[in-house]
């Protein structure tokens, strides 16, 4: 009887007569919207941002990775429907969770978003839903968190409704992998949960991979960040060493990446950005706490990356003092603040940290981004700047230009020859040998 039951869910997931019902539409939700729409299921999107609800429902993009003609089709074929109202969650047949897992001022993990949606999906569960959570967490927090909340309900997991854990491995920017190429783990609560989860993403995705648990799958996807921030921590520190000693860092990782086995280069930068790699990690520290267990790399890495800014600022302030000049009353130039290359998203950027060490030494800050025309408050800092035009004139009254983002779309070749002193962090100068004098790695 049960296996009937399921059968008859997976049956209507292949049909594609399920509804899909998408929570948080920002950078993970809103591609996986697009996503299933394409593959021609019908969505309907969760926000509680009711802006964000207003400008979807009039086929209107907030992200620049994804045009307004490409949500406006959707919404036209009667595909899309966006909505703040979540006692509409009754009628999905999938729910998917993009809720946002950033940390407490503490580092702790900040659940309030997933435990408000629980709470919602709680209050409308019928039977046959399946849920998958998305949003980057610690193992557990799917059958420890929103498992107890669901049971709640007298409705049974794996028979009245269904539960699951899927990490999303969304990169903003990035040209050459869309959703539907990038492969995704899969993993349920139970069997039957298991097998909805691998068959609703198999409709949408190239390749599926599923794993025996959802605890497998969230520290799959904790491992992949931690990974990264480990390994770009190991990059910093032996930058910073290789400054000491006269090396250019750049050209050392160019050439072991000639190894055509055992190394993946990772480059360093300004300090860690983004809203994923400087906070996921920590929510593993968090949980390993409950196992007498110190995450050592964990801390090490943070500790690194966290520092770069600082040794930014002492090297702009270096070079300054080598001129003759100090920071107090300079002119500093970012060029770029947002976290990574092409994308228009600020959070968490160490710009933001080296901007802040700046004005607290008395320089005078100016940016420039063609991507974020002006800086809206974060968490942390709050600046009341627009970005500059990037022109001759700007160039000529600066005391230094310091590249922190390398957005393809700035001629850095130009900003050299203008600049009267280039702080480049991402090796943009890499080919500027004439330019050397006016040029410092940092
Ligand atoms: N951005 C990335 O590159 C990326 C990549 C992989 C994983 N993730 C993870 O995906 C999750 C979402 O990240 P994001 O970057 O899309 O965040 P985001 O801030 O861009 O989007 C989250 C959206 O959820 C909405 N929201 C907040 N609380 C809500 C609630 N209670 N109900 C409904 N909607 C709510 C917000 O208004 C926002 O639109 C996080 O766990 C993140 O760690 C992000």
């Amino acid at each position: 009887m049960e296996e009937r039951l399921v059968e008859h869910h997976i049956e209507k997931i292949l049909k594609k007569e399920v509804t899909i019902g998408i929570i948080g539409l920002g950078y993970v939700g809103l591609p996986l919207v697009l996503r299933f729409c394409e593959a021609g299921f019908k969505v309907l999107g969760f926000d509680v941002d009711s802006k964000k609800v207003a400008l979807l429902k009039r086929g209107t993009s907030y992200l620049k990775s994804i045009s307004s003609s490409c949500i406006a089709q959707f919404i036209k074929k009667g595909l899309l429907d966006v909505t703040d109202d979540f006692s509409r969650l009754k009628k999905p047949d999938c729910i998917l969770v993009c809720v946002p897992t950033p940390l407490t001022e503490k580092k702790e993990p900040d659940l309030q978003y997933i435990e408000k949606t629980t709470d919602s999906i709680r209050s409308h569960l019928r039977k046959g839903q399946l849920i998958v959570l998305e949003s980057t967490t610690y193992p557990g927090t799917t059958e420890e968190l929103i498992l107890p909340k669901l049971e709640s309900t007298g409705l049974k997991i794996g028979k009245d409704f269904f539960l699951g854990y899927s990490p999303e491995r969304e990169d903003p920017g990035n040209k050459r992998f869309t959703t539907h190429e990038i492969p995704k783990v899969v993993a349920g609560v139970t069997p039957s949960c298991k097998k909805m989860v691998t068959t609703l993403y198999s409709q949408v995705i190239q390749k599926v991979v599923p794993v025996s648990s959802p605890r497998v799958a969230e520290l799959t996807k904790l491992l992949e960040n931690i990974y990264r921030s480990v390994n770009i921590a190991l990059v910093n520190e032996l930058k910073m060493l290789a400054d000491r000693m006269g090396i250019d860092i750049w050209e050392v990782i160019e050439a072991a990446s000639t190894k055509p086995f055992g190394f993946a280069p990772f480059y360093p930068g300004p300090g860690m950005g983004g809203h994923c790699i400087p906070i996921d990690p920590y929510y593993l520290s968090w949980k390993a706490q409950e196992y007498d267990f110190a995450t050592r790399f964990i801390f090490l890495a943070g500790e690194i990356n966290v520092h770069v800014p600082y040794y930014v600022v002492n090297k702009i302030q270096d070079a300054l003092n080598g001129r003759g000049k100090s920071l107090k009353g300079a002119k500093i130039l970012i060029l770029g603040v947002a976290y990574k290359r092409d994308v228009d998203d600020a959070r968490e950027s160490p710009a933001l940290a080296i901007m802040e060490l700046l004005q607290k030494k008395g320089a005078t800050i100016f940016y420039h981004d063609p991507y974020i025309p002006s800086l809206p408050p974060f968490r942390r800092y709050l600046f009341r700047l627009k970005s500059s035009p990037l022109t001759e004139r700007l160039l000529r009254r600066i005391d230094a230009a310091v590249v922190v983002t390398d957005h393809g779309l700035i001629d850095y070749g130009w900003v050299v020859k203008h600049a009267p002193l280039i702080i480049d962090t991402r090796n943009v100068t890499k080919n500027m040998k004439r330019w050397a004098k006016k040029i410092v790695k940092a």
